[in-house]
């Protein structure tokens, strides 16, 4: 049988670089997504071009997404596993007491929910007939309350949209994950020098357990924190 292959957005650093060097390392070849292919380039040179095919995709952009399934699809003549992952945060606050400007609230919104969706959308039908496993990223602030925080609320729309899309699938054989990190040390929590922080190589080690599990095994979500933190 041919080696898997799994597509992963937001996979030029952190949980979705660590997470393509560990499905590499386990026989998967690797679809890694980001907005432009010169941040992917360097892993793709470690990863092998025979096992890591990089694509410039914004997941916000229906095109761009559909395109880069269709690719993933031609190039390694299949579709085992997409792994939902690509996501920003701006600070923010309701009360305009602090935070980023309003005008740079809409990327982030956009990547994090429509691209979870659009990403959902483009891979379903290939996944269905594979009888494959969608892993979203999510947040434990998807499950918490944040006062203020904008991005919060955006994981709390993947933490419903990963149920959505798991009722839906429920008997086409697809599996559907929500994996919900912690704080993990990556680009996006480089401010936070005073919090207890996971490393990302800890959530791909999440990611390839649910995507271990024999065919019967739908492990729908996995909430990872680093010891110490507290919601
Ligand atoms: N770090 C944490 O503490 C933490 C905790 C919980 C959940 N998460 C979630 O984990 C996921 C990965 O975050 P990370 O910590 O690994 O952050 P990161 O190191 O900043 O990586 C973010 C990735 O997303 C990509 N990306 C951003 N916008 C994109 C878009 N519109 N289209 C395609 N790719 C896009 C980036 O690629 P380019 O910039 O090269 O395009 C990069 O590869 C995110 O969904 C995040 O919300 C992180």
């Amino acid at each position: 049988m041919a080696d898997p292959v799994m597509l992963i957005t937001g996979a030029s650093r952190g949980i979705g670089a660590a997470t393509a060097r560990q499905a590499v390392a386990a026989g998967y070849r690797v679809a890694l997504v980001a907005r432009s292919t010169d941040k992917l380039t360097p892993l793709v040179d470690d990863l092998g071009s025979a096992s890591a095919l990089p694509l410039a995709c914004d997941v916000a952009d229906w095109d761009d997404v559909s395109g880069a399934v269709r690719r993933t699809e031609e190039h390694f003549g299949g579709l085992d596993a997409v792994f939902a992952n690509a996501g920003l945060s701006v600070p923010t606050s309701f009360l305009g007491t602090d935070g980023a400007d309003p005008a740079q609230w809409r990327d982030m919104v956009l990547t994090n929910v429509l691209g979870a969706a659009l990403t959902a959308r483009a891979a379903l039908p290939s996944l269905a007939r594979s009888r494959g496993h969608l892993v979203l990223t999510g947040s434990v602030a998807g499950r918490h309350v944040r006062p203020g925080n904008l991005y919060s609320a955006t994981k709390w729309a993947v933490t419903g949209m990963a149920q959505n899309i798991r009722a839906e699938c429920a008997e086409t054989g697809v599996r559907v994950t929500l994996v919900q990190p912690g704080m993990v040390e990556t680009d996006m929590t480089a401010h936070r020098q005073d919090a207890p922080k996971l490393a990302a190589t800890d959530i791909a080690n999440a990611v390839m357990y649910a995507l271990r599990q024999p065919q019967g095994v739908d492990v729908n979500e996995i909430v990872v924190r680093p010891t110490g933190q507290h919601l």
